[in-house]
């Protein structure tokens, strides 16, 4: 068993701690920046600030962001790395399929319950992927990213930085997602997202346009 700290307790480190727990991941505590001294029965060991002395002092050997907000999550991401980096894990749900190992090529990286990555698909660090999405051949999924459950992406899609998408929502083949815009749940891109925004409905369209 390998002891891992995650930073971050709220919704999402339960679900993440949830695929976690059928693997060979041992959590021995949390950072957050509540006044919180447990979470599910874990200690709160310091505020997130903390987190990267504490890992380092213990000689902690993996660590994992349950943050869900991408810009959080990236900036707790940025904060620990360079020093880091090397100790950060993947957590991949058991029953997820993912078709080439090179797919996951980054760290930090969250593979949901029943989520599939075609042929080719590459995923970068810090960037989920939820529950029973499906993320189709040659696409690129950047780094933060957040894509929420049953989403289709269709193959040959660029998912920018920063992106988030809504669950349930389709993005027909061969399209690009800019960097840090959001895609509304339910919503169908058919058109290349090139301008920053959050964008919703059938066929997807900007919001306050
Ligand atoms: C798109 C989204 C981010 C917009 O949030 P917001 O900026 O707070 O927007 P608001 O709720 O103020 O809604 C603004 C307008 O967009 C509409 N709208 C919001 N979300 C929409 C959606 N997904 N599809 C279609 N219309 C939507 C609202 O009805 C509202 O329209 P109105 O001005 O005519 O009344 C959010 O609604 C959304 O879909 N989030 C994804 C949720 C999700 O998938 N969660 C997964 C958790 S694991």
């Amino acid at each position: 068993m390998k002891n891992v700290v995650f930073i971050g307790a709220g919704s999402h480190a339960d679900a993440v701690y949830a695929v976690m727990n059928k693997s060979n991941y041992q959590l021995i505590g949390y950072f957050d920046d509540k006044n919180i001294t447990t979470h599910d029965g874990f200690p709160v060991l310091g505020k997130i600030a903390d987190a990267k002395e504490y890992i380092l002092k213990n000689g902690v050997p993996g660590v994992f962001v349950t943050i869900g907000d991408n810009d959080k999550r990236k900036e707790v991401f940025d904060n620990l790395c360079p020093e880091l980096y090397s100790r950060f894990i993947n957590i991949i749900s058991p029953v997820a399929t993912i078709l080439n190992s090179e797919s996951i090529s980054g760290k930090g990286i969250f593979i949901g319950t029943n989520s599939f990555l075609g042929a080719k698909t590459v995923v970068e660090d810090n960037s989920i992927i939820n529950t029973g999405s499906i993320i189709e051949h040659h696409t690129r999924v950047g780094k933060h990213v957040n894509i929420a459950p049953h989403t289709t992406i269709n193959g040959i899609c660029h998912i920018h930085d920063l992106v988030y998408v809504g669950s349930s929502s389709v993005i027909i083949q061969v399209k690009e997602i800019c960097a840090g815009s959001v895609i509304g749940a339910g919503a169908v891109v058919v058109k290349d997202i090139l301008e920053k925004g959050t964008y919703v409905g059938v066929p997807a369209r900007k919001l306050g346009v």
